[in-house]
């Protein structure tokens, strides 16, 4: 007779081999490494834009001095995304008369086949990479628009990152003059400017900054303990919402940085906790310059009922005037200018309110 705990053994021994052929189908892939080709693609691409940056600003203040106008200055828009653009006919109506304001870049997982929209998403999309939930990958794609746009046009002044879920909550107009004016609500004139390491500027950049949040040690932790130090302590260790508008100046910082990069880069251990773009851009502009940015995001998310890290998507049902309006209420001095998640459905009841309501301001 054989005695149970060699029985035992003896099946395990067997269902070891089984385990290895069958855990890559069974487990999420477990990390999803940047490759060095592309890595090396993004640096020669940030290079260029970082040395074309700095001759262009110095060619605009020679110029100004001269007299001559400069074009108005216009804000990068930024559609992330992997799937096609649903609401590329609401912002087609929001982004139409204002064409020497804005630039539009979009940047597409090629392995999606996102389709153009045509009008004003025409060649609008970079060379794009690869893009992975719960990667690093999401940071490289918000640099590479961030470089593509510095690069492709001195005017860009603001760069507004959105996704395929983003909606407008405002006409172009307010959007453009809430960011030139952005100005502390309680001061005159001036007022708009301030000092930084960067001498007296102009605007700030309007992205979350959060540093209580329950599950900060768990995300600073998900690379492995100690791994990201000396660089970023876990008292400068900040969370914020992935949707930002960020300055000249720091679209300019970001794309340079290459000290906090090599940590951020670095696949997580624990998946559930990883989600590099909502920690690499609030900790290296709240490291570099914390009076520079609002702290506060101007895209509205509703993270009530959140689920698997989604946040609520709204359909087709929830749409209303009504819903716009409280969704561009915040308990802040601002308003919220753009807001997510908005399912496909939603299309066609928001672009029946865009006159009467989305745009009316
Ligand atoms: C946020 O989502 C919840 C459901 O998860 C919903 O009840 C609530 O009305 C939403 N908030 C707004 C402002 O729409
Ligand atoms: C509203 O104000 C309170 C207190 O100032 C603040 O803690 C909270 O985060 C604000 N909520 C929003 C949605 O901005």
């Amino acid at each position: 007779m054989f005695s149970t705990p060699f029985v035992l053994s003896f099946a395990l021994l067997l269902s070891l081999p089984l385990l290895f052929l069958l855990a890559p189908r069974i487990l999420p892939p477990r990390h999803v490494p940047i490759s060095l080709p592309d890595e090396l693609d993004d640096l020669a691409l940030f290079r260029r834009a970082a040395l074309a940056s700095s001759h262009s600003s110095s060619a605009t203040a020679a110029v100004s001095r001269l007299g001559t106008t400069n074009p108005p200055p216009k804000i990068a828009f930024f559609f992330l995304t992997n799937s096609d653009l649903t609401f590329a006919p609401l912002w087609e109506r929001f982004f139409k008369g204002n064409e020497h304001l804005y630039k539009i870049y979009i940047h597409a997982d090629p392995s999606a086949k996102v389709k153009s929209p045509g009008g004003v998403f025409e060649g609008r999309f970079i060379t794009a990479k690869k893009t992975h939930r719960a990667s690093a990958t999401l940071i490289s794609a918000a640099r590479r628009l961030l470089a593509t746009a510095l690069l492709d046009d001195p005017s860009n002044t603001f760069f507004a990152l959105l996704s395929q879920h983003c909606v407008p909550l405002h006409s172009f107009r307010f959007v453009y003059h809430s960011l030139f004016a952005s100005s502390p609500a309680d001061s005159s004139d001036e007022s708009d400017s301030y000092w930084s390491r960067f001498g007296r500027v102009k605007y700030r950049s309007f992205i979350e900054i959060l540093d209580k949040e329950p599950t900060l040690w768990d995300r600073y932790t998900a690379r492995g303990k100690g791994v990201m130090m000396p660089e970023v302590p876990f008292e400068d260790f900040r969370v914020g919402s992935q949707f930002f508008v960020l300055t000249r100046r720091h679209a300019l910082l970001v794309i340079k940085d290459r000290r906090l990069w090599r940590k951020f880069r670095l696949p997580c251990l624990k998946l559930e906790s990883c989600y590099p773009e909502e920690h690499y851009f609030p900790t290296l502009l709240s490291m570099e310059d914390p009076k520079g940015c609002t702290h506060y995001s101007l895209t509205n998310v509703n993270w009530t009922g959140s689920i698997n890290g989604h946040p609520h998507t709204y359909r087709s049902a929830e749409v209303s005037p009504e819903l716009v309006y409280r969704l561009r209420f915040s308990n802040s001095t601002y308003s919220y200018l753009f807001a997510r998640k908005f399912s496909a459905d939603c299309l066609q009841p928001l672009l029946e309110i865009t006159d009467s309501v989305i745009f009316r301001d």
